[in-house]
Formats: structure tokens, C-alpha cells, sequence
């Protein structure tokens, strides 16, 4: 799976701040401001991958998903310029060299792995913000913690229902009736 390039993201030597946070504490929001950005161009992917191969609901499950992961990317944005720090905002997205065969059950067991990786990630942030005593940043980035834990839930259970489906197409025809349908919830809240 060519899903993000994992060495695409340099920190770059931080522009001049006057912020009170901490050099490390900034490198590595900067890092997950790259993750989510990523996740959001791979959940618009999906989203036009189920689109052309007639999975509508689908469709509109992941590019929900995609506006999700971009909100995210924004909430650091702002957290950075609020500590008047600098964001480094991502040039670059992988969508030109993404390629991954069209399978239902494998897209999402992909979208579960990078929902993992982002959990890591944010949880580096937590720790390093308790070695150094951040109180602040480390609540702010609670909010990512409960989140991901939902995420992950949504995807794992998605994956159970995929397995026992298989290739019953009348499930098929239900989960992808369900999937719409559950964006649209999720929009309404
Ligand atoms: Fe914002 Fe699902 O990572």
C-alpha cells in the first residue's frame, strides 16, 4: 500500500517566533498537521474510487471522512497561530502516485492502519507534553485522543460487518445504503 510517504514531512527550520511553546512540541504538531492533511487526500481518493465504481454511499461516507480529517488539520493550524507560532501548511499531497486495487474490504482496513498511525502520533505529542510539563497544549490534544478512539471504533466496526458480508451482494446494497446514510447523521450533529 503506497499510503503516505512517510518521509515526505522535513521539519523545516522553524521561522522566527515569539511563542511560548516549546521548539519540539511545535515540530511535532507541524508533523501531525502533515498526517492529517494526508488522511484527508486519501479519504477523498476512496471517496472518488467507491464514486466510479457505483458504491454512492460509500462515496459520501469517505469524503465526509476527508472534510473530517482537513477540520483537523485546521484546528492545529489555529492552535499554532493562537500561540503565535508558525504552521507549516503542507505543499504537497500523494494523490498523484496513489495506486491501490479496488477492494471494499481492504480500503478499509488501510483506512484503519492510518487511523492507528495518526493515534500514535498523537499520543507522542501527549507524552512529550507531560515530560515537559505543556498542561496546556496536552489539553488541547485531548480532544484528538477521544476523537481517533471513535474513529477507530467506526472503522473496526465497519470491517466486522464487511467480513461477515463478503461477497453477499444484498449486504453489499445495505452497508452502502447504511454508509450514506450514517454521513449524513454525522453532518446533522
Ligand atoms: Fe484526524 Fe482520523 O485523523
Amino acid at each position: 500500500m503506497k499510503l503516505i510517504k512517510q518521509n515526505m514531512y522535513k521539519r523545516k527550520k522553524q521561522m522566527k517566533t515569539t511563542s511560548m511553546l516549546d521548539k519540539n512540541i511545535i515540530s511535532l504538531i507541524n508533523e501531525q498537521i502533515w498526517l492529517e492533511n494526508n488522511a484527508s487526500f486519501y479519504y477523498l481518493y476512496l471517496s472518488n474510487q467507491f464514486a466510479i465504481n457505483g458504491f454512492s454511499g460509500i462515496s459520501t461516507f469517505f469524503k465526509e471522512q476527508s472534510n473530517e480529517e482537513r477540520e483537523h488539520m485546521l484546528k492545529l493550524i489555529d492552535y499554532l497561530i493562537d500561540e503565535d507560532s508558525t504552521p507549516q501548511i503542507p505543499n504537497y499531497n500523494f494523490m498523484e502516485e496513489m495506486e491501490e486495487d479496488f477492494n471494499i474490504l481492504s480500503h478499509f482496513e488501510n483506512s484503519l492502519t492510518n487511523e492507528k498511525r495518526v493515534s500514535s502520533s498523537i499520543h507522542d505529542i501527549v507524552n512529550n507534553c507531560k515530560k515537559i510539563g505543556d498542561i496546556q497544549t496536552e489539553n488541547f490534544m485531548q480532544w484528538f485522543v477521544i476523537e481517533q478512539r471513535e474513529e477507530e471504533t467506526k472503522f473496526k466496526n465497519i470491517i466486522d460487518e464487511l467480513k461477515i458480508i463478503g461477497d453477499d451482494r444484498g449486504g453489499l446494497y445495505q452497508i452502502n445504503k447504511e454508509l450514506g446514510k450514517l454521513s449524513d447523521s454525522e453532518e446533522e450533529n
